[in-house]
């Protein structure tokens, strides 16, 4: 069985308008889903992927070599796109993707500490070298930037509460397993919550985000994706929750707008036009027998843009 069903496939791989030649970046090559996929369309261009995990990249990297060699995976976070790039005397690209979040088996390896299900050790790592995982956050961050995290992050109306009772049972005793962090959880919200969804759900995704630092490295690597693209190349973005798709929806229509001074003037300067268009005006998302196949496609929304000057 594949170890992580690529989400939005075909939407995406016919979104970027890969030609023979494209040079090519998978920002989040994870099981190389989306990369091999390109790799096939690309025989006469280049493939530059990014990862930040290790595992994953040991996998993907067999599956690419089955299809071709005109390929370099970096493992680097994607906040460093530009940056990789460079180095590799690559300033211009014709189609960038991300496919964010977490993979798989990130999710179904237990010891990688991201479930709320199983019991593992507190981490949420996606880069192994990160110095910070769940557990720092949980046993060291104070009660004010505990709520604001669930707040902001997890967008949980219990946020204050559950801060609250972690920072006293962390006075008996360091907190350092999922499922302890999980019944501390329950035992703090309304059974009535607990019924509607899984009460630790929203908290768990906020210190996912906390640990990897996952909105200001969006905010930052969006940045440098657009710069570095090709007059006709083409961004797409594939977002899972709310507030990682407001980033890049906030994005897009920043540089895809005429400039507020000059809209609605009858003949607009060309300097004032702006230097992207949106190719949807609303996100893709998954088909009926895509949300069959694959339930963890439900919240997916695919987001793309073109230069086109
Ligand atoms: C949803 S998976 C990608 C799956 C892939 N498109 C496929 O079809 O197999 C997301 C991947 O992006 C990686 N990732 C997430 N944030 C990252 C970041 N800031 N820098 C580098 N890699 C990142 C994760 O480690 C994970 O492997």
């Amino acid at each position: 069985m594949e170890k992580h069903i690529s989400v939005l496939l075909n939407e995406t791989i016919s979104s970027l308008n890969l030609k023979e030649n494209s040079i090519v970046v998978d920002a989040t090559l994870g099981y190389g889903g989306h990369s091999s996929n390109i790799l096939e369309r690309i025989k006469k261009g280049y493939l530059f992927a990014f990862d930040q995990d290790s595992e994953a990249i040991r996998h993907s990297t067999d599956r690419l070599k089955n299809i071709g060699t005109n390929f370099t995976i970096i493992k680097s976070n994607f906040v460093n796109l530009k940056e990789e790039l460079q180095k590799r005397n690559i300033d211009k690209v014709d189609a960038i993707l991300f496919d964010l979040g977490v993979s798989s088996p990130q999710l179904d390896e237990k010891e990688r500490g991201f479930s709320y299900h199983e019991d593992a050790p507190l981490d949420m790592r996606m880069d192994q070298d990160n110095p910070l995982s769940a557990k720092d956050v949980i046993n060291n961050y104070d009660e004010k930037d505990l709520a604001r995290i669930f707040k902001d992050y997890g967008e949980d109306k219990f946020a204050k509460k559950i801060a609250g009772k972690i920072v006293k049972y962390r006075q008996t005793k360091e907190i350092e397993t999922t499922l302890e962090l999980v019944d501390i959880i329950k035992n703090t919200v309304p059974i009535k919550y607990r019924l509607e969804k899984h009460p630790a759900k929203q908290i768990f995704q906020a210190i996912r985000i906390e640990v990897n630092n996952e909105l200001e490295v969006l905010d930052k690597a969006l940045k440098q994706a657009l710069e570095l693209l090709n007059i006709n190349g083409r961004l797409a973005v594939i977002t899972f929750h709310s507030l990682e798709d407001r980033i890049v929806k906030q994005t897009f229509k920043k540089v895809s707008e005429v400039d507020s001074r000059v809209k609605g003037l009858p003949n607009i300067p060309n300097e004032y036009l702006p230097d992207f268009k949106l190719v949807n005006n609303k996100a893709i998302t998954p088909s009926s027998e895509e949300l069959q196949r694959n339930t963890r496609s439900r919240s997916s929304k695919l987001r793309v843009i073109e230069r086109i000057k």
